[in-house]
């Protein structure tokens, strides 16, 4: 059986999917300079001081780290950066870098101001932090040369270069590596606006047109995430591509969502699931994560990571000290009645 909202068991809405033909589709839809990027204006603006400096310094970068739910742009504005400052980028994930080598032949074969851009960062190896560490300070490698007693520590030198480091778990980045970044950025969710006008430029770009009233309801459907706006156009598009329509219509997004199985919030079954298991199974929390993973048959990270955010930032879900409760506005948005038990004294 087919479940609303799934397309060959992948989410349609989940943020932090990225196939490699999607992210190819991705490439040509994404923004290239900051002028073009829409929102997240406080990075835009230190951004554009921190680049202009730089260059006139004739200096790398300092190093960034990116932080912020998964969809929000962090691979983006890393390009956009390598663009902004006319420099190659070259891409890797911390999971990617299994031994030092790896990473120690990455950093030799970087050019001048390059730049390195680490995806899921809090995930690299110890022992390949270490290495990182001198390439961020110093810009050297320490590497062994010999075997046994002869054996000798040798500095090699590398380009200067700008470290990007993205991350969905800032909590899970040792210090020493955190501190290491001149600057540090996070992404917050878009605005409805921002949102919405990033769905005219997409639609803009794929050259299909799209009423106001459409884009609006894909905007608000869309979960606060660029990503996840610009998919879900995609598919909604295909409604109305097989209509034999040249524009896409209300009717055409309602249409759309609703095959998909998303709600007027942008939740699809999956979190409506989550919901339901927080407050049905463990009467609203406070419960474990690990407890609400195994009842959903989910990793425990996805539900962090990919899930929960945006539960959070609705008011629907709390982490508590105790593990997660599900707050009021969730009951309410799922017609169930709200009935804490009270474990207060009396
Ligand atoms: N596409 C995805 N994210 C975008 C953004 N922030 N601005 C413009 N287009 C986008």
């Amino acid at each position: 059986m087919i479940e609303e909202g799934i397309v060959n068991n992948k989410r349609v809405i989940d943020p932090s999917e990225k196939s490699p033909v999607k992210r190819t589709q991705e490439i040509s839809l994404r923004p290239r300079t900051l002028n073009d990027y829409i929102g997240q204006n406080e990075i835009k603006k230190n951004l554009l001081i921190a680049i202009a400096a730089a260059k006139k310094r004739k200096e790398p970068l300092e190093h960034i780290l990116v932080h912020g739910p998964a969809g929000l742009g962090k691979t983006t504005l890393s390009h956009i950066i390598s663009n902004e400052m006319g420099v190659n980028i070259k891409m890797t994930s911390g999971p990617a870098l299994e031994k030092q080598g790896d990473l120690a032949s990455i950093l030799t074969n970087l050019k001048e101001f390059d730049v390195l851009f680490i995806d899921e960062i809090h995930r690299l190896r110890p022992a390949i932090e270490e290495v990182l560490y001198t390439a961020m300070e110093d810009f050297g490698i320490d590497i062994i040369i010999g075997q046994g007693p002869s054996a000798r520590s040798v500095r090699l030198s590398i380009p200067r270069f700008t470290l990007i480091g993205a991350t969905t778990k800032m909590s899970m980045l040792s210090s020493p590596l955190r501190d290491r970044f001149g600057n540090v950025f996070k992404l917050n969710f878009y605005s409805d606006e921002d949102i919405l006008a990033i769905v005219k430029r997409t639609s803009r770009i794929l050259n299909f047109e799209i009423d106001e009233d459409a884009a609006a309801k894909i905007a608000k459907s869309s979960r606060q995430t660029p990503r996840i706006a610009n998919r879900l156009l995609k598919r909604i598009r295909d409604f109305a591509e097989v209509n034999n329509q040249k524009k896409i219509t209300l009717n055409n997004a309602k249409e759309g969502l609703a095959s998909l199985g998303i709600d007027e919030l942008g939740l699809d079954q999956q979190d409506r699931d989550l919901l339901k298991i927080l407050i049905e199974k463990f009467n609203g929390g406070p419960v474990g994560i690990s407890a609400i993973a195994a009842a959903a048959s989910e990793e425990q990270a996805t539900i962090e990571e990919v899930y929960e955010p945006f539960l959070i930032k609705l008011g629907f879900v709390e982490r508590t000290q105790r593990g997660r409760t599900a707050r009021k506005p969730a009951y309410q948005h799922l017609g169930l009645e709200y009935n804490p038990v009270d474990f207060s004294i009396k």
